[in-house]
């Protein structure tokens, strides 16, 4: 079991599990919930899953997909698609469509991918039931839950354990009385600490803003263009060069050569090894360096 759930979360997490439970089976039985469509999705009409399951999910999500796929599974910063639209989460039944895709991940030379992450089967199912109530609760298809978000307490960690992982995997690049000191006070609440530092920063980096991805597109010629990268997909990549002019390249295989440089790679290398763990317990102890 890599990913042990953290149940004094889930305790706190009561009254959203009931309010969750209770949502998912007004949603089941169809048209009694305000706005929803009368002609139900296929993930519209699912038997209500088990809530604490969805509640462990839920956790999981946070920790392991959140980062990329957004708190509203509409997608985010890194990259990672709508799950609210994706075929493989509104025809997957109990995680058996999703396994494949966590476990091997996504790999696209020079395009977002996503890391393979070997969560257990369990975990897996937790994350879909999960997907399936906030598929359950949409409004409309691809629209986000209704209600106020969902705010999970993160404080459950471990301050020595917190910073023995710290010193262990961070200190390479970071220092509690260099860089980072003072971050405990820099955030209103710990789930945003605990959501930059995951990210690296994505979203609320120094100065206001997360260093930007660059990218180096060497042509056939040799000649270099270095730059912020604007846009990039399997055909284009469009960057904004020094001179404040940008330029876009079109792309066939390997022609032209790009390269790009992502500011968070580390992190994004980082991220499937913990455990929700290893989470609380550094975020615990990142809030004490004030
Ligand atoms: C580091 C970023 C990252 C993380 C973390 C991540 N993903 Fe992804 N994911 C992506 C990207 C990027 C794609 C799109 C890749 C592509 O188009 O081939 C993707 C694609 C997917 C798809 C396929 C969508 C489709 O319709 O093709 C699913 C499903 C998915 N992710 C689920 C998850 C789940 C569940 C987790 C957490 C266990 C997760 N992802 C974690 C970046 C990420
Ligand atoms: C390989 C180097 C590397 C490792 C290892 C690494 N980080 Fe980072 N981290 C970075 C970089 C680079 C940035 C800045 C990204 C930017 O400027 O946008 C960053 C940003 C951050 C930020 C945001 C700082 C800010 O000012 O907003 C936090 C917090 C953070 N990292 C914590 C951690 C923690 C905790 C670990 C260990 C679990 C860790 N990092 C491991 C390289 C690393």
């Amino acid at each position: 079991m890599r990913s042990k759930i953290t149940w004094s979360a889930c305790g706190l997490l009561a009254f959203v599990c009931t309010a969750l439970q209770l949502e998912a089976q007004r949603g089941a039985r169809g048209g009694a919930v305000q706005g929803a469509p009368t002609v139900g999705f296929p993930a519209q009409q699912r038997p209500p899953g088990d809530a604490a399951m969805i509640a462990r999910g839920k956790t999981l999500y946070e920790i392991h997909c959140r980062l990329c796929h957004g708190a509203d599974l509409r997608g985010g910063e890194q990259g990672g698609s709508n799950l609210l639209r994706s075929a493989i989460t509104l025809n997957d039944q109990s995680g058996e469509l999703l396994q494949p895709v966590i476990r091997e991940g996504r790999k696209n030379p020079g395009l977002p991918s996503m890391p393979a992450n070997d969560l257990s089967t369990e975990d897996i199912r937790a994350i879909a039931e999960y997907i399936h109530s906030v598929l359950a609760m949409g409004q409309r298809q691809g629209g986000p839950p209704p209600g106020p978000p969902v705010e999970l307490n993160v404080l459950v960690g471990d301050v020595s354990a917190g910073r023995l992982y710290f010193e262990a995997k961070c200190m390479s690049c970071h220092s509690a009385t260099g860089d980072l000191r003072g971050i405990g006070s820099r955030f209103a609440n710990p789930i945003q600490l605990q959501n930059t530092w995951v990210a690296g920063g994505a979203g609320g980096g120094r100065g206001g803003g997360a260093t930007p991805v660059t990218a180096t597109v060497t042509l056939r010629s040799g000649q270099k263009f270095e730059g912020r990268v604007i846009r990039s997909d399997e055909f284009i990549i469009a960057l904004a060069l020094e001179d404040g002019t940008s330029r876009s390249f079109r792309r066939d295989g390997d022609v032209p050569k790009v390269e790009i440089h992502n500011p968070r790679e580390g992190h994004l290398k980082l991220l499937p090894a913990y455990t929700d763990k290893d989470i609380h317990d550094v975020t615990a102890y990142l809030v004490t360096l004030k």
